[in-house]
């Protein structure tokens, strides 16, 4: 860089210093006002209501309506709230864009907005609408730029009985699984900041509501929960950031005006800049970019606030926010987060970036670890992290941005072993993508329609690994258009090679309807020139099968399970033609791991490579599948070909392990569900006596704590228990291997199964803690660990066809959405909470 632009970037810098003091150029501004129009709403919660009760099936957009009493309210005032899929925003004609919206009804009937939040927004880049020459094109200042403040988002507003509503995106009030909600936690916030300056709740619900407007805040609070961003004492609080009008369409408030609301009514100034110009916005962000840092502190990124027409000059404009997300060093104080989380529970901490100094940073806290027990409890409950990353920091004697730009030396080592997986559906390109990759470089290539007959999945995860032997890397040819194909593809694939890499290319389905048309001229257009699809012979059924990929299509996010399992993440956009897809792949590579594409080929090569792949490429073997379509019952359970037999569910040879079982006194459970259920309304103990009456309720209890199918995912305990049943049962096979103190809890059923959760507490006090003799620094696990989510006995299910197992899904639903009102669960706590003893014992498969 050369002297000059280094001084423009001086003056840049100090031009705009971040600053909490914009509430002084409100005095200009009127705030925006529209009351609410019933009709509107009524036609937006049908809207709502019908994609709800459609759910996926709608085509459109899925969206999860949940029911919450509002505790405080005196007229016992109800609110739904209304969660989209966050892929669905990008969607064309929603009813609305608000990300976090709850409805209710007036003590009439009325139906009401009760609080909305902002349209969804996108990061810079991440669709068509915040490329910045979209962005240069369509959209007007002033640019309001507020600081992403790292905690979670609070939603507060005024119900028409004078309750103040206190809400997080998609819940309010208190749950039965946590000590304090996040809506908690806010309104605990709120109420502290209102008495420092003598107001009450009735007096802001009152003004909310007199503006129609939903305030929207930042919690953060160390004390509460660690995010990434250090929130110590003197910086937590509600840092107020928007206004918003409770109507379908997006309105919100001038930030001044935000400011000046703030401080009227105790909120935490969020910090603001204001810049005229969009080359000054993009200048600006790029520059703080480099550091993550602004005005002396660590900044996640910032949330550009403007007006967009879609008729720019003329109008009209209206509200729209984009995000600009900083990479570094946030993003590696993330992975060092995830990372110490892995070391705690005994996992294989997964290193992406940063590699050398993300594993000095965890020689260190390691040690740290092993030297103060407390340590690794408090961290994983989100405290401590900051400071043990700090701590590590200052004994490098280095600044976080440095470390983030240390060499990283892990990519550039990179030379073999990468396997390239397509996240796609039918005509998206794979194999024509795949055909040229191998011409230009020579790679594996490897289809899943080239494998015919069962247990396809493994068989295509060996037949990727061994194409590994023979070469730098593979093509991994199969849709991927499920989660739970990703998962097995990447457990297995990690299980047997554990330095292989895995690059998704992932077409995104965002223009759902233009990718349809897409690939179906395509498909329709290849024939029968495919192993499987073969339109020529029969096009509607192969429609039909085009659409069942379509309908399930799960696509990537890389923030979650199983797709942070890869190491990168290639977006395709499977309308823009594989040439320039290929061209995208290899550009990608080359920039990821620049020793193992050393360079990009000329354009003619690679005009030539889909050339030959289009032209020249024919499948060497053909074969019939069976019209699924007409197979309801494994079509609703979403499989997808031989793919996702689980192993456990064939009839195995010997009798292995099939699983760990806390066996339980029936007495003493039976006695307890009558206690608990003999003491409630009969409405409350209706199906435990239709479980009764249809003798459905279990014979013998026991708590599952790992069955063989959940093996792969927990190798090590897997091993640990086969080793001790081994050893127990080799002179009698019936033999116990421990005793298990087991309370029971609470009782939780819906109208198919129930279940009882419980605590498992060890008997004796050396099986609390069990150290794996490799790994002596390490925090060790109780002897007896349960895997599952919730530890839990089941009672009973409605019928055959309802199986214990599902015990599982149900106690997962209840920790999403609690119990009561619509969620269709019910909950009771177990009278006395009893303690039982159980006995440990390996059941072997039937
Ligand atoms: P399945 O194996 O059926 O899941 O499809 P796939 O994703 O492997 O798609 P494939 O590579 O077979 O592409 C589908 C058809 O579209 C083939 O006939 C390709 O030759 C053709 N095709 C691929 N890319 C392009 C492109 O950029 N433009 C056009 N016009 N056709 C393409
Ligand atoms: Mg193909």
């Amino acid at each position: 860089m050369d002297g000059t632009a280094e001084k423009q970037r001086d003056s840049l810098a100090s031009r705009y210093k971040a600053s909490t003091d914009y509430a002084k150029d409100a005095e200009g501004l009127t705030a925006p006002y529209v009351s609410q129009d019933p009709q509107e709403t009524a036609a937006l919660v049908r809207a709502l209501d019908d994609a709800a009760k459609k759910g996926k099936k709608s085509g459109g957009f899925s969206v999860k309506k949940t029911r919450y009493a509002v505790a405080s309210s005196p007229t016992g005032a109800e609110v739904d709230s209304w969660r989209f899929n966050d892929w669905d925003y990008k969607k064309p004609d929603l009813p609305t864009y608000a990300r976090g919206l709850f409805t209710t009804r007036t003590q009439h009937g009325v139906p009401e907005i009760a609080v909305r939040g902002y349209d969804k927004f996108f990061n810079i880049d991440e669709t068509r609408d915040t490329a910045w020459s979209a962005i240069r094109e369509r959209t007007k200042g002033p640019y309001e730029l507020t600081l992403k403040e790292n905690g979670c988002i609070i939603f507060i507003s005024g119900l028409e009985d004078g309750t103040l509503l206190v809400c997080s995106k998609h819940s309010t009030g208190d749950r039965s699984d946590v000590a304090l909600s996040h809506s908690s936690a806010g309104e605990k916030h709120l109420e502290a900041q209102l008495e420092r300056i003598g107001k009450t709740k009735e007096e802001l619900a009152r003004e909310l509501r007199k503006r129609n407007a939903t305030a929207v805040a930042e919690l953060c609070d160390d004390s509460f929960e660690e995010h990434i961003l250090a929130y110590g004492p003197d910086k937590a609080g509600l840092y107020l950031h928007g206004i918003n009008l409770n109507i379908p369409e997006f309105i919100t408030y001038p930030s001044p005006l935000v400011q000046k609301f703030a401080e009227d009514w105790g909120f935490r100034k969020t910090g603001l800049i204001i810049i005229d110009n969009i080359d000054d916005v993009k200048a600006f962000l790029e520059e703080v970019a480099e550091t993550g840092a602004h005005d002396g502190r660590d900044v996640e990124g910032f949330v550009i606030r403007c007006k967009k027409s879609t008729n720019p000059g003329v109008g009209p404009y209206h509200d729209w926010f984009f995000k600009y997300k900083f990479e570094e060093p946030y993003l590696m104080y993330r992975q060092w987060r995830e990372c110490t989380k892995a070391l705690i529970s005994g996992k294989q901490p997964k290193i992406k970036k940063h590699v050398k100094i993300t594993e000095e940073y965890l020689l260190y806290a390691r040690k740290r670890l092993a030297a103060d027990p407390k340590l690794a409890k408090l961290y994983n409950q989100n405290h401590g992290i900051i400071k043990l990353r700090n701590d590590f920091l200052e004994y490098k004697n280095m600044k976080g941005t440095d470390a983030a730009n240390l060499e990283d030396d892990g990519a550039a080592s990179v030379t073999r072993d990468i396997i390239l997986v397509p996240i796609a559906t039918i005509g998206c390109g794979k194999t024509t993508l795949g055909v040229a990759l191998t011409k230009l470089f020579g790679w594996g290539h490897i289809q899943n329609d080239n494998i015919t007959g069962s247990k396809r999945p493994p068989r295509f995860t060996k037949a990727v690994l061994d194409e590994l032997n023979e070469h730098p890397a593979v093509f991994a040819d199969r849709n991927n258009s499920m989660r739970q194909e990703r998962k097995q593809l990447l457990t297995d694939v990690k299980m047997q090679h554990t330095t292989a890499r895995l690059v998704a290319l992932h077409f995104v389905h965002d223009d759902i309807n233009t990718v349809r048309k897409v690939t179906q001229e395509r498909v329709i257009q290849r024939g029968d020139n495919h192993q499987t699809i073969q339109a020529a012979t029969d096009v509607n059924k192969v429609i039909g099968i085009m659409e069942g990929f379509i309908h399930r299509f799960e696509p990537c996010d890389p923030e979650k399970d199983p797709d942070e399992g890869f190491d990168a993440v290639i977006d395709l956009d499977p309308t823009a033609g594989s040439r320039e897809n290929l061209e995208v792949v290899i550009r990608e590579l080359h920039r990821l791991y620049p020793n193992f594409v050393k360079e990009v080929p000329p354009a003619e090569a690679m005009d030539e490579a889909i050339k030959f792949a289009m032209e020249s490429y024919k499948p060497d073997l053909r074969h019939i599948i069976p019209d699924r379509s007409k197979n309801k019952d494994k079509k609703k359970e979403g499989k997808q070909e031989q793919q996702q037999q689980p192993a456990a569910q064939k009839p195995p040879k010997k009798k292995p392990l099939e699983y760990m079982s806390v066996d339980m006194p029936t007495k003493g459970v039976l006695d307890a569900l009558e206690k608990t259920f003999g003491s409630v309304p009969v409405e409350q103990a209706r199906f435990f006596k239709q479980l009764q009456g249809t003798r459905r309720v279990q014979a013998k209890f026991h708590v599952t704590l790992m069955h063989r199918a959940t093996a792969k995912e927990h190798p090590e305990l897997w091993q640990r228990y086969t080793k001790l049943h081994g050893e127990a049962t080799a002179e009698n096979p019936d033999a116990q291997l421990g005793e298990l103190d087991v309370q029971l809890e609470r009782v939780v059923w819906d109208s198919r199964i129930m279940a009882i959760v419980v605590r498992l507490i060890p008997v004796n006090p050396e099986d609390a803690e069990v150290k794996d003799p490799a790994k002596p620094d390490q925090p060790g696990q109780p002897k007896w660990q349960c895997v599952n989510r919730v530890a839990h006995i089941t009672v009973g299910t409605r019928d055959d066809s309802v199986k214990p197992k599902e015990s599982n899904d149900l106690l997962c639903r209840w920790l999403e959405v609690g119990s009561g009102g619509e969620t269709g669960i019910g909950e009771l706590i177990m009278q006395g909470k009893p303690i039982l003893r159980g006995i440990v014992k390996g059941v072997l498969s039937r």
